[in-house]
């Protein structure tokens, strides 16, 4: 079997990518022991997620074959290819020596996607089904979207609604969650939509269908979100205008083949940094990371409690400015104020800072984390359930969450989490046993196959 096959089939039959959750008492625990030694020396993270589903998604809309490279391997990407497989896109990716996938991707173009023969399992994906639902818009056809028990409860009437407004059709009428099935129009109306939160997902799948409607579609933001979408068009061939918190396209346009490659993921880096700001004496490099000031508010929030943390531009990879993130331990953190605005800017980022803010002196505050409910877990909920197990006071008042410090934090023995299926709240608690004095278990602490599967092999590398 050659490497694309065996791509193929694990895409197609990756049973583990989509497994639902066992019950908590069944589900395995990992035991997470404290690093040996600080963190120290370089590491290079994999490839941003929201970059690599759009490389995925953009180049199977697109005319010829793209060429990508540095493509997060994933269990989430993994559902985008086998999303675009599923609707004719031609998908020949390798896997590098780097774990990164590279390879071309040809696009069905002006011919539409086809009609696919089941139901698409997007697994664990919030970035996959909600851009398909836009990709699928502008086209006469109807595909039945489905994902895992996590996806299954989260909101998807934010998309369907303003694509209705377009002319798509979604059924049941009024679905609030998958499955639902989308039936499309190559008759889109263009609209101008007031987005009611700051979501990438839900700008770009709107974005996506505008370039297909008549008119010119814009989308208004309560605060900016990540801008990648807008970034990446213009190298699809497509023109588009965008300010933060604004975007629009003008329909009647089409995307042509591109070639992209992918720089490392700041949400993963974000581990690492963290990583760094609490086990004592670490100093280490993150090297070829998206600087893009729409995803970097973790390192800015890092900075202002007092942590030594430097970013260094070193290029770009296409429209994103690329560099090192360099971070050392200090002694001493202190709270801050995170206000509504930024919070688009860390938002998958906000567990592993309330683990930062447990070890800073004072009381730290996230303003208007209401999203953090509807994520691949109730993350609110089990942010204050993990710092209370720590020892650590926090709560909620209306969409904020507030955490009082403990400097010099001890953390109790014999500590078991749950990482609910959620890769990020598996990484934020296994940070606990990496960097403190005892060693803690996670039960399904596999969910970081979700973004970073690598990501417990690379941490203990820079330990040793
Ligand atoms: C993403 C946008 C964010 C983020 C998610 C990836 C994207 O979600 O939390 O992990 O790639 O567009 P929202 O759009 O729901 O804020």
């Amino acid at each position: 079997m050659s490497t694309n096959e065996q791509l193929a089939s694990s895409v197609c039959g990756d049973a583990a990518a989509h497994a639902e959750p066992a019950d908590a008492t069944t589900r395995q625990a990992t035991l997470i022991e404290p690093l040996a030694r600080p963190l120290s020396g370089a590491v290079r993270v994999p490839g941003d997620k929201s970059i690599s589903h759009r490389s995925v998604l953009f180049s199977a809309m697109a005319e010829g074959t793209s060429h990508v490279s540095g493509v997060l391997d994933s269990a989430d990407v993994r559902s985008s290819i086998g999303a675009v497989r599923a609707l004719g896109a031609e998908v020949n990716l390798e896997k590098r020596p780097d774990g990164s996938l590279a390879g071309d991707i040809r696009g069905w173009g002006g011919l539409g996607p086809s009609q696919p023969e089941g139901a698409i399992d997007c697994g664990n994906s919030g970035t996959t089904v909600r851009l398909l639902m836009g990709v699928l818009a502008p086209w006469g056809i109807t595909v039945e979207l489905t994902g895992d028990d996590s996806l299954r409860r989260r909101p998807m009437r934010r998309i369907a609604a303003p694509l209705e407004l377009m002319g798509a059709r979604f059924a049941p009428e009024g679905a609030t969650t998958l499955p639902l099935s989308i039936t499309g129009t190559r008759g889109l109306a263009a609209i101008s939509y007031d987005s009611p939160v700051a979501s990438a997902q839900l700008k770009t799948a709107i974005l996506l269908a505008g370039i297909f409607a008549s008119g010119t579609t814009s989308v208004h933001e309560p605060a900016p979100s990540r801008n990648h979408t807008e970034l990446m068009l213009p190298g699809f061939g497509v023109d588009v205008e965008a300010a933060p918190g604004e975007a629009s396209v003008a329909g009647g346009q089409s995307l042509h083949a591109c070639d992209v490659d992918v720089p490392g993921d700041p949400s993963s880096a974000a581990f690492m940094a963290c990583a760094a700001a609490l086990r004592p004496d670490s100093a280490i490099d993150i090297e070829n990371v998206s600087l893009n000031e729409a995803r970097i508010g973790f390192a800015r929030v890092l900075e202002r409690m007092g942590a030594d943390i430097a970013l260094k531009p070193t290029g770009s990879a296409g429209e994103e400015p690329c560099g090192t993130i360099s971070v050392s331990y200090v002694e001493h953190l202190h709270s801050c104020e995170v206000v509504g605005r930024e919070i688009a800017s860390l938002v998958d980022e906000i567990p592993v800072l309330a683990l930062v803010a447990a070890h800073a002196e004072g009381t730290t505050v996230f303003h208007e984390v209401g999203e953090l409910r509807v994520k691949e877990t109730d993350r609110l909920a089990a942010i204050l359930e993990g710092l209370s197990k720590l020892g650590v006071r926090a709560w909620a008042e209306g969409d904020d969450l507030h955490i009082e410090g403990k400097p010099g934090l001890v953390v109790p023995e014999g500590l078991v989490f749950d990482s609910l299926g959620d890769h990020r709240l598996a990484m934020t608690w296994s940070l606990v046993g990496f960097t403190g004095a005892h060693p803690v278990s996670i039960r399904d602490f596999e969910a970081v196959r979700v973004s970073y599967p690598g990501f417990r092999a690379d941490i203990e590398r820079l330990a040793k």
